[in-house]
């Protein structure tokens, strides 16, 4: 249950936050009304304190630039080395590990599409990132994760069009399930932070 203290606690948690826009479902499940709520934030991902964060990881799991570099390092080398016992992941899929030195309890890995043109299944590809991620984050009970821009960095994803399934995706996530009760999606620069708010813009 989330009342309005817990609501300013989150706030106050997350005051780095520059929050421009805010979705607000409210779930009555009989016993309790949840608010959960979506945000979009521009910075690195590594900074948040927030239960878990994504990473946009390769096949290996074992490490390499953007967010996927940012991520192994402020975890430090505990992190790789648990990668090294998960056998790799495969394209679509999210598996789980501890964040270690990262202010987040967990990192979930996924491993979005590589981008050949738009017709060779990307875009359902990345919407099982977002749903297996949140599904991974459910069954470990984690309330506050945070998402990069998957595959729109080195794999090449259309920024406006990735950012369309991430937004769909946990939407739809987010009214059909009922732990999870906050999702932030994180922008690294001006142009990708202005494509999800005219996005949202869109969409909503
Ligand atoms: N915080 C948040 N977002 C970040 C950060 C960060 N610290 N660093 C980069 N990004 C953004 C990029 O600007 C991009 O919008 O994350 C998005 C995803 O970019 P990549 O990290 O390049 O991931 P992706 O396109 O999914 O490619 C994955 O890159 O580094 C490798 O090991 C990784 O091989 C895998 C591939």
């Amino acid at each position: 249950m989330i009342n309005n203290g817990h609501l300013l606690l989150i706030f106050q948690r997350l005051q780095a936050i520059h929050a421009d826009w805010m979705l607000e479902n409210t779930h009555n499940n009989g016993e309790a009304n949840m608010i959960k709520q979506t945000s979009v934030f521009q910075g690195d991902i590594t900074q948040l304190q927030v239960d878990a964060i994504v990473n946009a990881a390769k096949n290996s799991l074992l490490g390499g630039g953007g967010v996927d570099g940012a991520i192994h390092r402020a975890a430090g080398p505990e992190l790789l080395a648990e990668c090294r016992q998960l056998n790799g992941c495969a394209t679509g899929e999210a598996k789980i590990t501890k964040g270690y030195q990262l202010r987040a309890k967990w990192v979930i890995h996924t491993v979005g599409p590589i981008w050949y043109g738009g017709n060779q299944g990307e875009d359902e590809m990345l919407a099982k990132c977002y749903r297996n991620s949140l599904a991974v984050a459910e069954q470990y009970q984690i309330k506050s994760i945070a998402f990069p821009a998957i595959s729109t960095g080195v794999y090449g994803f259309p920024m406006e069009r990735a950012s369309k399934i991430a937004i769909t995706e946990v939407n739809k996530f987010l009214h059909s399930h009922q732990s999870i009760e906050q999702v932030i999606f994180v922008c690294f620069g001006q142009s990708a932070y202005d494509c999800y708010l005219k996005v949202i813009r869109e969409l909503t």
